[in-house]
């Protein structure tokens, strides 16, 4: 089944990247993303096609030693930590997406982008710890189940909200800004609220994963609330 809706979906990408995209055909995808309301469709396009759409979730995990090669990306970072790293084709979207901000008026700060498969399993045996895992687990992914070992995902906050990770960040103007253009930067808010059944986690307006521009447009297109 999973399989057949990748393929649905991949003759959907390419029928509407070319001329004349039939009205019928994004009516059939709507009704596609109606029945599965995530990227975890998209998500689920052969990787070699595109590694942005690189597709890492509670089912689909990363070896310990799986580790991308990682860059810098210039952009502003939570006052205190170290910088953050990321996957090179995530870096000058993140850089892009920080200057739009930026000259929109607001101040992202990155809070924490790629981690290592050790260093997930760190916070989640901590988090496991703290609430028991049937609380963590929905927050927090087990070592080699998270994207930020991919160096796809960056989590973002500011400083009205103390830098915090916390859903209030949807209500603040950066977080505001951030669910409202980081899809022309090739981001998607990969855990939205109404997507938990389907992805496993509650809701993380601070969390980002590039997948392209293109996807990303894509995804937030077909979204169905
Ligand atoms: N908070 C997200 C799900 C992660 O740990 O990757
Ligand atoms: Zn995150």
């Amino acid at each position: 089944m999973r399989n057949k809706i990748a393929v649905i979906f991949l003759v959907f990408v390419i029928l509407y990247t070319a001329p004349g995209f039939a009205a019928e055909e994004i009516k059939n995808a709507k009704q596609l993303f109606a029945e599965n309301p995530s990227p975890e469709v998209s998500l689920t396009i052969d990787p070699m096609i595109d590694p942005a759409l690189r597709l890492v979730n509670k089912k689909n995990g990363l070896a310990w030693d799986d580790v991308p090669e990682l860059v810098f990306p210039d952009i502003n970072t939570k006052p205190g930590i170290t910088a953050q790293q990321c996957a090179p084709m995530a870096k000058e979207a993140l850089e892009a997406l920080f200057a739009a901000a930026k000259a929109a008026g607001w101040d992202l700060a990155a809070v924490s982008g790629y981690r290592s498969y050790t260093a997930q399993k760190l916070i989640y045996n901590r988090k496991v710890e703290e609430r028991g895992e049937a609380s963590a687990s929905l927050s927090s992914a087990p070592p080699g189940k998270s994207e930020h070992q991919l160096g796809l995902a960056m989590d973002v906050s500011c400083a009205s909200i103390d830098y915090r990770l916390n859903k209030i960040f949807a209500d603040t103007n950066e977080g505001k800004w951030l669910y409202a253009h980081c899809a022309e930067y090739g981001f998607i808010i990969r855990y939205k609220t109404e997507w938990t059944k389907i992805t496993g986690y509650k809701g993380e307006p601070w969390h980002i994963r590039y997948v392209g521009v293109e996807h990303a447009k894509l995804i937030e297109k077909l979204d169905v609330p």
